[in-house]
């Protein structure tokens, strides 16, 4: 775990559809059953002192999907907002959907609103959601704000968050894990991630757990970084 106690999960949480597929159930089976592992996750990772975990719920791509299942992944969003306020109150955990908002259901939009307006106040761990997320098109959207204007690296990042409806200072990501057994980042987070280290896990999200946290974590332990320089005892 980070010694800066400020440690960043971030997760693809790939794997739903074919987790349904193998037992014959439909596709919206398998993201129902990702939902329960969502909140094992979330759980664990409070346990284990994450600072701040964020998941990649629905990417702008997702729209592309069949509609069907559009409605499904959108409608249980909005119902584990309502289940799992009160459960993140309780562990202090605030909650933040990031992405955009201007193409969701107001329903949805109320929901959210509603559930960071409810945990404003945790501090043990922040639940970023990503929904509606592109990592492409919060940069490009930050850069036009920004055109007008000289900026240092720190202020585009504000800029960022302010596109992202991200609520507070989260810092880079430090460990990303993919399920699902692909290896690429599917426009998530491609600024905080520059010197994330990578972990990929051909376990389906569903099947994932504590346990798979926990060996994540393990191998994250092992790493060594460097963030472009020479460890000090070869320098
Ligand atoms: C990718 O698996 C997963 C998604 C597009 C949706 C992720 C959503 C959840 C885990 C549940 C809802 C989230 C929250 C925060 C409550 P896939 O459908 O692409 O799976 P496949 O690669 O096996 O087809």
């Amino acid at each position: 775990m980070s010694a800066a106690g400020n440690f960043h999960v971030a997760i693809i949480m790939d794997g739903n559809g074919r987790w349904a597929q193998r037992r014959g159930m439909p596709r919206s089976a398998g993201h129902a059953q990702g939902a329960k592992s969502v909140r094992r996750v979330v759980e664990a990772s409070v346990r284990a002192g994450v600072r701040t975990l964020t998941l990649y719920a629905f990417s702008a791509d997702n729209w592309g999907r069949p509609s069907p299942e559009v409605d499904a992944l959108l409608r249980l969003l909005q119902c584990y907002l309502a289940s799992e306020t009160r459960r993140c109150l309780r562990n202090s955990v605030r909650i933040n959907v990031i992405g955009r908002r201007d193409r969701l259901p107001a329903s949805l939009v109320r929901a959210i609103e509603q559930s960071e307006r409810a945990t404003a106040h945790c501090t043990r761990m922040r639940l970023r959601i990503a929904v509606d997320y592109s990592s492409k098109h919060s940069i490009v959207e930050a850069a036009r704000r920004a055109a007008s204007g000289g900026l240092s690296a720190q202020s585009f990042e504000s800029l960022l968050a302010e596109v992202d409806h991200s609520v507070a200072e989260v810092g880079p990501v430090d460990l990303l894990i993919r399920t699902g057994g692909e290896q690429r980042l599917s426009d998530f987070l491609l600024w905080d991630c520059a010197y994330a280290e990578l972990y990929f896990t051909d376990a389906l999200w569903p099947d994932f757990g504590e346990a798979g946290l926990h060996a994540a974590l393990e191998d994250f332990s092992n790493r060594h970084r460097r963030f472009g320089k020479v460890l000090a005892e070869t320098a």
